[in-house]
């Protein structure tokens, strides 16, 4: 089985000159989102593991699976003025402006052993300000996965620091 076939391609969406990677063929498919999650698994044998964090909204469908699999918490990472309690933001650039996110204060202790996930790895704003958000709670950043990533953004460069896997590479 290969996760390709299941990821289609949506030229000129959102907008013209994007090519959309889409997962929705993925998710209509349990084998294919079964082999994923074992995909991400591997690796990460022995390895102690305390939440997994997904980023709004994407990121929530495989994050969630992910952190049942391993039988842990799951954290959402949300758009601004989600979440209900207290939370902390960080704003990152994008091509024109910018973007915030935002996490709640309490979800992750000091010292917390932590997986990222987000579907897509592009230009690695996102991810990056996800890191800033677990780091400023304490967490350890075990490893950020992505299910797709686009190589030639680059978006590894911010993520200097982290231990990044990607299923399938365009
Ligand atoms: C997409 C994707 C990642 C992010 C990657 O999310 O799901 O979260 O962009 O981009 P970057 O690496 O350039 O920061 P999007 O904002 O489209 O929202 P969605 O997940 O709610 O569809
Ligand atoms: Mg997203």
């Amino acid at each position: 089985m290969q996760l390709t076939d299941y990821i289609r391609t949506i030229k000129d969406f959102p907008k013209k000159g994007i090519s959309y990677k889409d997962i929705t063929p993925l998710l209509l498919n349990p084998e294919a989102c079964e082999l994923v999650v074992s995909e991400f698994i591997k690796g990460l044998e022995g390895k102690p593991i305390d939440k997994v964090v997904g980023i709004e909204s994407r990121g929530f469908l495989f994050g969630m699976l992910l952190a049942k699999a391993l039988n842990v918490g799951f954290v959402p990472i949300r758009k601004p003025g989600k979440l209900p309690s207290q939370t902390f933001s960080q704003s990152y650039d994008l091509e024109y402006g910018s973007d915030t996110i935002e996490i709640h204060k309490d979800d992750i202790k000091k010292g917390e052993r932590i997986i990222l996930h987000d579907d897509l790895l592009a230009t690695g704003g996102t991810a990056a300000a996800a890191c800033q958000l677990i780091e400023k709670l304490g967490g350890e950043i075990v490893q950020v996965n992505f299910l797709i990533e686009l190589d030639f953004l680059e978006g590894r460069k911010h993520l200097p620091k982290a231990n990044v896997n990607s299923l399938v590479h365009y």
